[in-house]
């Protein structure tokens, strides 16, 4: 686990136009160069209420994907995450190692006293990670967001800092 540098714009293009991995994403409608992936990265950099890191593996040292904490909002200790695996490396626990990563991060350094994640209503593999790794349900959101021509239940789901 490290900080997102310039560099991983070039890993982000190996997962970013697969529509298998952003099916269960949001605002991946277009198709991104390595431009807007630098552009992304660079914004991310510079946020203050966004913390990305990327994560590899520790024996090959292969990028496995990326990570964050995103939409903090410091006056109430609340940030939300997301992770994205690559697909190659889907099954294997990672997801189960980076979650868990960023919320000792988000609790641990960043102050925060709640995270939170959004999950579509029918990522079943998404709802059984979260629930495994602490987060509770905290309610299903109806049409929530517009996506693919169709609107989608969401589940917002959080963990807080005990
Ligand atoms: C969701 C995602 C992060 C999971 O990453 P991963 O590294 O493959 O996940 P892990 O290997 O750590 O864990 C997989 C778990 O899901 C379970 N699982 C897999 N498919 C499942 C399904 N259809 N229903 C329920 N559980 C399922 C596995 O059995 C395993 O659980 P277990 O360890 O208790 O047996 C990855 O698939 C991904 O990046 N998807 C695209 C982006 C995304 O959906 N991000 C999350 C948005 S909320």
């Amino acid at each position: 686990m490290r900080p997102l540098k310039l560099e991983d714009a070039r890993h982000i293009m190996g997962w970013v136009n697969d529509p298998v991995v952003t099916k269960n994403l949001q605002h991946f409608s277009k198709r991104f160069t390595l431009k807007d992936e630098k552009a992304y990265v660079k914004r991310m950099i510079a946020s203050r209420s966004d913390f990305v890191f990327s994560f590899f593996d520790k024996k090959t040292g292969e990028y496995v994907g990326q990570g964050g904490i995103h939409q903090i909002i410091r006056e109430n200790k609340l940030g939300r995450l997301a992770v994205v695996v690559k697909k190659d490396f889907w099954g294997k626990g990672y997801a189960q190692y980076i979650i868990p990563s960023l919320v000792r991060f988000a609790f641990d350094k960043l102050k925060l006293h709640k995270v939170w994640i959004m999950v579509y209503s029918d990522n079943k593999k998404s709802l059984h990670i979260n629930s495994k790794l602490g987060f509770k349900k905290e309610r299903l959101l109806r049409e929530e967001y517009f996506w693919r021509g169709k609107y989608h239940d969401m589940v917002r789901m959080a963990i807080i800092k005990k």
